[in-house]
């Protein structure tokens, strides 16, 4: 076992400014997710746990405090050494769906596979069937995202996240719309990803049920982070 930490922040703010002052959303977080880790984010609405996934994903900036991404600081990375992280090594599912309306799945799961710099050919092909089938869409693949239900969509998105073997995946409430066996099966999903190619895995739930597949959970309250005893 690795004991290496794939994510690491440290001492980070954020503070928004809104109309008449500023808000903050983050005070003074500090979390290690070791490699091949699933970490549960969890938290109310309105916890900051989006606004920690972004700063994470490099798609915000802290106000302060830092994050390393596989031991390399990424407030010292310029804007396309970012760019490439993203899209080499993180995988991302958002909360709300973020298909290319214009392409089927097969192409959207192709497409950052594409970005990823991976070239055309039988292997990606492969891939991308291999990981809509993963999600149980492989009767799906050539349906346009209208086509889909909400919960088909999402797990476009995650068979997405996944094709290019990220080191890290990033999912905000990937599970939101989807029914509670399904639910399941995606953490399940994530967690075997952990296992089985060492990813790293960070999602944010309010769902207790889904807890426990957790290696680790860090719980926001207000921006803050709650440390609880073992029970
Ligand atoms: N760009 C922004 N400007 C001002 N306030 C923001 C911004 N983004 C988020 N917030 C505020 O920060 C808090 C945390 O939001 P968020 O990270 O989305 O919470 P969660 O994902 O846990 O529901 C909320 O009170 C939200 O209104
Ligand atoms: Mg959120």
């Amino acid at each position: 076992m690795s004991s290496k930490n794939v994510i690491e922040v440290k001492g980070v703010n954020r503070i928004f400014p809104v109309p008449g002052g500023e808000f903050q959303a983050l005070t003074d977080i500090n979390v290690e997710i070791p490699e091949g880790n699933l970490a549960i984010l969890k938290g109310r609405s309105g916890s900051g746990k989006t606004t920690l996934m972004n700063i994470i994903g490099t798609l915000d900036k802290p106000t302060s405090g830092i994050v390393k991404i596989d031991g390399k600081e990424i407030g010292d990375m310029s804007d396309i050494a970012r760019e490439n992280l993203r899209r080499r090594d993180m995988g991302f599912v958002f909360q709300a769906v973020s298909l290319i309306p214009t392409m089927n799945a097969f192409q959207n799961v192709e497409f950052s596979m594409r970005l990823a710099g991976i070239k055309a050919g039988r292997e990606r092909d492969k891939r991308v069937e291999e990981c809509l089938k993963l999600v149980g869409l492989g009767n799906r693949m050539h349906h346009m995202p209208a086509e889909m239900s909400g919960g088909e969509q999402q797990r476009v998105a995650i068979a997405r996240a996944i094709a290019h073997r990220p080191k890290i995946i990033l999912a905000d409430e990937p599970t939101a719309e989807l029914d509670s066996a399904m639910a399941a099966q995606v953490t399940a999903l994530f967690k075997e990803m952990s296992r089985r190619e060492q990813i790293t895995v960070l999602m944010t739930t309010h769902d207790v049920g889904l807890m426990d597949a957790g290696d680790m959970v860090i719980e926001l309250e207000s921006g803050m982070q709650v440390h609880r005893e073992e029970e």
